[in-house]
């Protein structure tokens, strides 16, 4: 039987383990990349490991979250992050050199590797044929030591593209209606494999905008195959040595099929405030429209941008309607600006930022209250833009740019026949392709060889092996689809202590209840209760070290998201899968036993645990874990388990 695009990948770098799904598998990891909110605690925690080399082919360290340096804080971290790279042996992009996956896509990227990244939109080379997943950084840094990276074999699904694109719809339509089909958990525990005569039709920044935002259905990773459209783009970006044809087999077997017919795909928005609350544009058009950003990791570069910049050609935008363009990387401001683009929108009224996450996060550009924001992010969940009740449209280049010409949304189609003289933006692309290099730092020109550390730089915290008895009380009680953004807020304010766990803890949940942190502390011990989905988002390793540091000691909820789940374990906190009903008759501040010698049944492998609630009626829950899982959970935390291997040999 032949083998899908990912079984061949996988096969290559496999070091434990069998292809099966569900299974536990270890691969060894060719790239990682890393970005300055996780970096710090990647590079602290590569140190508490006693590592001092980079093993991986390459390793790239990324400042694009917290560019702006308002105080010495983010300054401090970028120092560090440069001292760090620089001392252990990554390639170090500066802060406004852009954000991480488009400039690891631009110069390293490349088909048939294997890549690990402590961001959850790590994905996005998959639109190049690399195999790349996003992780906590605990798990980059041991992959940076050269140690295998453990998951459970996803299931493999094609994803079968017929047909052309037509006129004003593109890339960010097509996964805008896969979220609209599949929904935000539709992804889970699966890998999406694209294949069919639809993908030669794409070029590779419209497959990689694809591939960025299958993290939005939840997939553990999105891939294409490559062909020519991808060797052009390696050569592009100088690299044309780096192409290798690679596909799945002809008769390859898959778990599941999709099929996406590209001629039926229409310019749809993502209304607020989930990325699968998504409708055609016509739907909503007349909703007036206060802030339009069109950038961020989904569609940032060059080719996302140009199709806006056309559109805005020798118009003006609307006097109501604020516009900011944030390209993904400098590589892409440069080309605008080289082209005579940048001065194009500029006339037409849009305001240009730094290559940064920034708003994307809520760093800048938050807008008004009680306004209309249309992005062409990936992610809309309340309150990210940096306002409560924020109401945030996702939506395409092209979608964006005719939101601020009209001042309201509209489909653009309906936009063209208005104006009557607006062509659907072709996309010429200039001989020369890539940008100058000066903030990119290889390793053998690195200017420190020594970790600088800042005062905001703290320790890593580690927590004893697990007890056998647990208890207390159930500190907090939350809804469903809870995200990481609700349990480390991603806001300046508040990640500007993300080397410093003591004061970022403080914040801990405080968008749920602001009481949280000081109750947590204040407990000896104690649970986090929460519905479906729990820890959906990020792949913020803070979101479960916080916790842990303030001595929560497990999550109680119906269903966990990937990323998240695989932290908990990592920093020793179990995550204890409960049905609707019992998670409907918990209450807050209720008294949480586990029954269970919990050591010795973590270890023994037991699946099935009793829990005490208010010293009355039980429950049982479930611990869905691997054997290396619960080593690391009885270690309390793979740090310390890791540690202890290094020091046995
Ligand atoms: Fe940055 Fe937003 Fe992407 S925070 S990495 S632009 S999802």
């Amino acid at each position: 039987m032949g083998q899908t695009l990912t079984e061949q990948i996988l096969e290559d770098h496999l070091v434990e383990g069998e292809l099966e799904t569900g299974e536990e598998i270890g691969i060894d990891i060719d790239q990682v990349l890393t970005q300055d909110t996780t970096g710090t605690f990647v590079w602290l925690q590569f140190e508490a490991l006693g590592l001092d080399e980079v093993q991986t082919e390459v390793a790239a360290q990324y400042c694009d979250h917290q560019t702006y340096q308002f105080d010495f804080k983010n300054t401090d971290d970028h120092r560090f992050l440069r001292s760090a790279a620089g001392t252990f042996g990554a390639h170090f992009s500066r802060p406004g050199n852009g954000i991480c996956h488009n400039v690891h896509k631009e110069n390293f990227a490349a088909p048939g590797k294997t890549m690990l990244g402590s961001d959850s939109h790590t994905p996005t080379p998959g639109g190049l044929g690399e195999l790349a997943i996003g992780s906590g950084g605990l798990d980059v840094a041991v992959a940076m030591g050269g140690g295998p990276y453990y998951i459970e074999m996803p299931e493999v699904v094609n994803v079968r593209l017929e047909g052309e694109l037509p006129e004003w719809s593109s890339a960010k339509d097509v996964i805008l209606e896969m979220l609209r089909r599949l929904s935000v958990k539709g992804g889970v525990g699966k890998i999406f494999e694209y294949t069919g005569p639809g993908v030669e039709t794409l070029s590779v920044p419209e497959r990689t905008t694809i591939t960025n935002m299958g993290t939005e259905l939840g997939a553990t990773t999105s891939i294409f195959p490559t062909d020519e459209r991808t060797r052009e783009y390696l050569a592009k970006q100088d690299r044309e040595d780096e192409y290798v044809e690679i596909g799945p087999d002809e008769d390859a077997e898959y778990d599941d099929e999709i099929v996406v017919d590209l001629s039926d795909i229409e310019p749809l928005v993502a209304k607020p405030s989930m990325p699968d609350n998504v409708v055609p544009v016509r739907e909503v058009a007349g909703e007036d429209v206060e802030q339009v950003i069109v950038g961020s990791c989904t569609n940032g570069g060059y080719e996302d941008i140009l199709p806006a910049a056309k559109m805005l050609e020798g118009r003006e935008i609307d006097m109501k309607t604020e516009m900011i363009v944030a390209p993904g990387s400098k590589q892409a401001s440069e080309i605008l600006a080289r082209e005579g683009w940048t001065a194009e929108m500029m006339a037409a009224g849009v305001n240009f930022s730094e290559a940064t996450c920034g708003a994307c996060i809520g760093i800048g550009h938050v807008p008004a209250s009680d306004s209309v924001s249309v992005r062409t992010f990936n992610r809309n969940f309340e309150g990210r833009s940096g306002i409560e009740d924020d109401a945030v449209f996702l939506s395409s280049p092209e979608v964006a740019a005719a939101a601020a010409i009209k001042g309201e949304l509209v489909d653009p189609r309906d936009l063209a026949e208005e104006l009557g003289d607006m062509e659907a933006p072709g996309m010429e692309l200039p001989e020369k392709y890539n940008g100058s290099k000066t903030d990119l730092i290889a390793p053998d020109e690195a200017v420190d060889d020594d970790l600088i550390k800042g005062p905001n730089i703290g320790d890593v915290p580690l927590k004893d092996p697990l007890d056998a008895h647990l208890a207390g009380p159930a500190l907090l009680k939350m809804d469903d689809n809870i995200t990481t953004d609700h349990i480390i807020p991603a806001t300046q304010d508040i990640l500007m202590y993300r080397s410093n766990i003591p004061k970022l803890s403080e914040f801990t949940l405080s968008r749920v209840d602001d009481t949280f942190a000081q109750r947590a502390l204040e407990s000896d011990g104690g649970f986090l209760v929460a519905g479906e989905n729990y820890g959906q988002g990020s792949s913020r390793e803070h979101a479960a070290l916080c916790p842990m540091y303030l001595g929560i000691e497990g999550v109680l909820a119906q269903s966990f998201a990937r990323i998240h789940k695989a932290n908990l374990f990592n920093f020793g906190l179990i995550p204890l899968t409960i049905d609707a009903d019992d998670y409907a008759k918990i209450e807050q501040g209720d008294d949480i036993e586990i029954v269970d010698d919990v050591a010795e049944a973590v270890e023994s492998g037991q699946e099935e645990f009793t829990v005490r609630v208010d010293d009355g009626w039980e429950l049982t829950a479930t611990l869905d874990a691997s054997e290396r899982e619960r080593r690391i959970l009885a270690a309390g935390g793979k740090l310390p388990l890791t540690r202890a291997q290094y020091d046995e040999g």
